[in-house]
């Protein structure tokens, strides 16, 4: 049997519900993987049981039978993620198995000080330069891992090497106000390296074994192509790479062995933080998407800007990242709207117009004017609806609704395979990839 590898991807600009997918597709898979990103990340699956907001942990650990991995590409938060795990032991949501990368590198307190006082500066210099971060650390621990400062998951049980670590980047830090006293930390890192320890290991073969016994792997992206640090509207943009390549890289498995990428959207847009948004709607229709949709960060609480699918946006995510399938989520956010807009293309100060890839410069891309397309719209998915599609499928998708699918897979040229509904677990429907527009190769390879 053919191994299995898929991965689910944010095509926008993160938000996308990726955790809903993430978890409907754990159900398939046996090991799931997160590759990239930190403490950033606030991946929402709702359980029969609850609401469940995982920062640092795969979602894979919410099924039986199911690995969840953090994977070597991420920045942890060793005292987050100890919590996480805590939290859910206590909820007894924890039904799979936490392994944690050795590889990982460790985000410390001080990098959360250090996120602040970066975004300050840049803001000081010009308010238009802060990227509105979320302050967890995630840019700064990267830029320690990339200089080669930094301490990793599997060094936490060596204390020598903690120590060692710590009093060098504590030399490179001189700068910053208010470090918290070292060997007080150190002490912390040694404390939670040792709670820790029964999940850290090296997962590279963990994986690879998997793949040699034909067990599915998802990997489960965090943050989006649009965040990317080099694809996406630099400099507003996250310190890691939310695309296909950056999941091979933060998991260690081989481009060989991939199957699928789902690319994750919304049926309309969203962003947090600073940077350019064409279709942001700042007006009445922009908080009607807002109270509808719940449009609140997961992670920090702000307020989401919200606005219109942008295709020339989705187009160049699907390019970039091989989506082999879309999931739409989301599309009771927009049942019951007469019509709505959809971003086609964009028409450029100078008169050109642009299709498939956003211009270089962030300034130039805020400065873009949409060309909207009006697209009909589909009735409320109210509870009784909701019924029939979880009876009888794809096949209760109003008929609306299909033609906007459909709208959606023509313009991009990717089929859609999923779509949303709802935010509980099972407010998905699969729709048949046979029967899609464009049929991607591979998909039947996955035992789903
Ligand atoms: P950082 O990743 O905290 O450095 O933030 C950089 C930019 O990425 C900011 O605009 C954040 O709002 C955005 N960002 C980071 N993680 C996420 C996420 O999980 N969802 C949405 N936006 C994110
Ligand atoms: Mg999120």
């Amino acid at each position: 049997m053919r191994t299995s590898v898929r991965v689910v991807l944010g095509a926008q600009f993160g938000d996308e519900a990726k955790g809903k997918i993430s978890d409907f597709l754990a159900s398939d898979a046996r090991y799931v993987v997160r590759s990239g990103g930190g403490p950033n990340t606030g991946h929402t699956v709702v359980l029969p049981e609850g609401k469940v907001v995982l920062h640092l942990l795969a979602c894979g650990v919410l099924r039986h039978g199911v690995t969840g991995v953090s994977g070597p590409g991420m920045v942890i938060n060793p005292f987050q993620i100890h919590d996480e795990i805590v939290d859910l032991e206590r909820r007894q949501l924890l039904r799979g198995h936490v392994v944690i990368s050795e590889r990982a590198h460790v985000l410390l307190p001080l990098h959360e000080l250090e996120d602040a006082w970066e975004d300050d500066l840049r803001s000081k210099h010009d308010p238009a330069a802060g990227i509105g971060t979320t302050r967890r650390g995630v840019g700064p621990a990267y830029e320690d891992r990339y200089g080669r400062w930094g301490i990793r998951m599997g060094d936490l049980s060596r204390p020598a090497v903690v120590n060692e670590r710590l009093t060098l980047l504590y030399a490179r830090k001189a700068h910053l106000p208010n470090l918290p006293a070292r060997d007080e930390l150190a002490a912390r890192l040694v404390e939670v390296g040792a709670a820790l320890a029964p999940y850290i290991r090296s997962t590279e073969g963990l994986l690879w074994d998997a793949l040699a016994r034909g067990e599915p792997v998802l990997i489960e992206g965090a943050q989006s192509a649009l965040l990317d640090i080099d694809f996406g509207t630099y400099p507003f943009v996250t310190s890691s790479h939310p695309t296909s390549a950056g999941a091979l890289m933060g998991s260690g498995i081989p481009p060989t062995e991939l199957d699928s990428v789902v690319g994750v959207t919304k049926a309309y847009c969203t962003r947090v933080g600073a940077g350019p948004f064409p279709t942001e709607e700042s007006g009445e229709r922009g908080e009607y998407l807002r109270r509808v949709g719940g449009e609140r960060g997961a992670t920090t609480g702000r307020e989401r800007r919200c606005g219109w699918l942008d295709l020339v946006l989705l187009r160049y995510a699907a390019r970039l990242n091989g989506f082999t399938s879309f999931a739409v989520t989301k599309v009771d956010v927009l049942g019951g709207l007469d019509s709505f807009p959809v971003c086609t293309e964009y028409r450029m100060p100078d008169g050109t117009v642009v299709r498939d890839a956003p211009p270089f410069q962030a300034s130039e891309l805020a400065a873009a004017t949409p060309v909207y397309r009006e697209i009909p719209g589909w009735p409320a998915i109210h509870e009784r609806l909701k019924e029939r599609l979880r009876r009888e499928g794809p096949s209760a998708l109003p008929a609306e609704l299909r033609r906007f699918l459909e709208f959606l897979s023509d313009e991009t040229g990717v089929p859609v395979e999923f779509v949303g509904y709802g935010p509980q677990r099972d407010e998905t429907v699969r729709l048949d990839p046979a029967t899609a527009r464009h049929p991607a190769p591979g998909l039947s390879a996955w035992t789903g």
